[in-house]
């Protein structure tokens, strides 16, 4: 059963995510962003009594979800947490270095940013929120109301990659001395005006909104600490898979799993008493980064930017 309000979500890498986690049916498994279920569901029909899945999500919607699977089925339990959190209900719940398989299918659900309400579209028109968890943290309006010029513009070029960054920034600060803003029409028009170059088929505030949207989830910090996190938690021979959905996080993935392909040594100075051990790699890659078929394209755009990169523990 869904609980939603209409809003669906059409899983990413449905098959191709599930497989790479090659399931034993007496696993424990770990989803780090459980949305609407689509890959849960599929991990729980593959596994047997004895396999469990945790579930873990920031949003009360993707929870309220959770509980009603949760209560349908007694090997899924689910946590409102991040994922950046998971070692901390690993160890509680007595499953460090215990765990089979974890994944991560990172940024927002289609609900998040279709249902207007949530404030994380400039098309339609909301309240400006855009927090998975609404419960915690700054709202993006509050964020706008409070930073600096200098920080605005940060966020606007480092998360959104805005080329125009420091002209949008100063735009918002402006209008916010004379009227703060609270809606995400009002804020999109701000910035479309303030962009000097719209780019075919984009929505001029469609980068600056991307910046903010990482910023208040604070979604770069959370996958780095959550990607530690989980290669602790994996048992040797568990398996880690990651689907990014824009370079700054594919990024990251990367070269987390490249500098553990290395081993840690590859980092020290040459002339370092180093063991062994540490030049041998924690972690192998299962195949290359893997992209969405064509007939998963035409079914679901969203696909069009996912990326999934997949390793496994060594030691
Ligand atoms: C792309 S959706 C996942 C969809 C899911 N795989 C499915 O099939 O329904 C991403 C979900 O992860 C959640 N999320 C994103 N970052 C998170 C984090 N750091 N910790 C926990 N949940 C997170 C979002 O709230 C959203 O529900």
């Amino acid at each position: 059963m869904t609980i939603d309000s209409g809003f669906n979500h059409i899983t990413v890498l449905l098959d191709e995510a599930v497989e790479a986690l090659a399931l034993r049916a007496d696993g424990c498994y770990l989803d780090g962003t459980f949305g609407r279920g689509g890959h849960s569901r599929l991990i729980l029909s593959k596994l047997g009594p004895q396999g469990r899945l945790l579930g873990f999500d920031k949003d009360p919607q993707a929870i309220a979800t959770g509980q009603a699977l949760a209560a349908e089925d007694g090997r899924f339990v689910i946590v409102q947490r991040s994922f950046a959190e998971l070692g901390d209900e690993v160890r509680a719940r007595g499953l460090d270095g215990k765990v089979s398989g974890i994944l991560l299918d990172l940024g927002v659900s289609s609900p998040q940013l279709d249902d207007p309400e949530r404030g994380f579209s400039f098309l339609n028109d909301g309240p400006l929120d855009m927090r998975m968890n609404p419960g915690q943290g700054i709202s993006a309006a509050e964020f706008v109301a409070t930073a600096p010029v200098e920080e605005i513009a940060r966020v606007f070029k480092e998360y959104g990659e805005e080329r125009f960054a420091g002209r949008m920034a100063r735009a918002v600060v402006e209008r916010r001395e004379k009227q703060p803003f609270t809606r995400t029409a009002d804020l999109a028009e701000v910035l479309k005006v303030a962009n000097p170059a719209w780019e075919k088929g984009k929505n001029p505030a469609t980068r600056a909104f991307q910046g903010l949207r990482i910023h208040v989830n604070n979604e770069l910090g959370d996958l780095e600490t959550g990607l530690e996190a989980a290669l602790d938690a994996l048992e040797v021979g568990g398996r880690l898979a990651v689907i990014s959905f824009h370079s700054l996080e594919d990024r990251i993935v990367k070269l987390f799993m490249r500098k553990l392909v290395k081993g840690e040594a590859d980092n020290l100075p040459r002339n370092l008493p180093v063991q062994h051990k540490a030049f041998e790699p924690k972690i192998k890659l299962i195949g290359k980064a893997q992209f969405a078929s064509e007939t998963e394209l035409k079914a679901n755009p969203r696909s069009r930017s996912a990326v999934m990169r997949v390793a496994e523990k060594l030691r």
